[in-house]
């Protein structure tokens, strides 16, 4: 199965993903390309990897038409902390073919304005029992799509956004590798 990870920051998750490709855990997983949207550190990281990147801009009304072209071969699209909002043609054109990775347990903490700490905020101010992360399909309707698999942990009254973000940060990088793994298995 042929991948495209987009991104639009540090790349942790991409560097999940990589190094789960080179150790052959993800054995069935080609990655292709890494598409970012702005300049980012997740560059450096395919580049260091010998991983085909390019960096678009966000303000290009033919980003993703660009996008479009450069995964024409790939399988699956993986949205990595990819922080452009996909337009619905983009999402219908390549329905069950494009993944996203979110800081929450969705249905609750999704939809548009929520991201980076503005969820953990949210999950804090509501005395949230646990958090998580959420792999799902990317539909036209944000964060909405079909979950893939979900990862919670237990919160303590002592949780910061910091302290959310640093045991988060070890759940999402398993978690998006397992989706791969799955969906790589349903696509032999
Ligand atoms: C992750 O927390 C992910 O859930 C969100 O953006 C963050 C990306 O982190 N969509 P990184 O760039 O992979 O380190």
């Amino acid at each position: 199965m042929k991948i495209a990870v987009l991104v639009s920051g540090n790349g942790s998750n991409l560097q999940a993903i990589i190094d789960s490709v080179e150790s052959k855990y993800l054995k069935d997983v080609e990655l292709e390309i890494v598409l970012a949207d702005r300049k980012c550190y997740a560059t450096t990281r395919a580049e260091e990897h010998g991983v085909k990147h390019l960096t678009l801009s966000r303000k290009d009304d033919a980003m993703f038409d660009i996008i479009d072209n450069e995964t024409a071969e790939c399988n699956l699209i993986v949205l990595a902390g990819f922080l452009s909002i996909v337009p619905s043609e983009f999402c219908k054109k390549h329905e069950k073919k494009i993944i996203n990775l979110h800081p929450a347990l969705l249905p609750k903490y999704g939809g548009v304005g929520m991201y980076g700490d503005k969820v953990h905020r949210a999950v804090l101010a509501n005395n949230e029992k646990e958090t998580g992360a959420t792999v799902h399909y990317v539909t036209e309707g944000v964060d909405e799509g079909e979950v893939i698999l979900q990862a919670s942990f237990p919160l303590t009254k002592s949780d910061t956004i910091d302290s959310i973000k640093e045991r988060l940060h070890g759940v999402e990088h398993q978690l998006i590798v397992e989706a791969i793994k799955q969906i790589s298995k349903e696509n032999v």
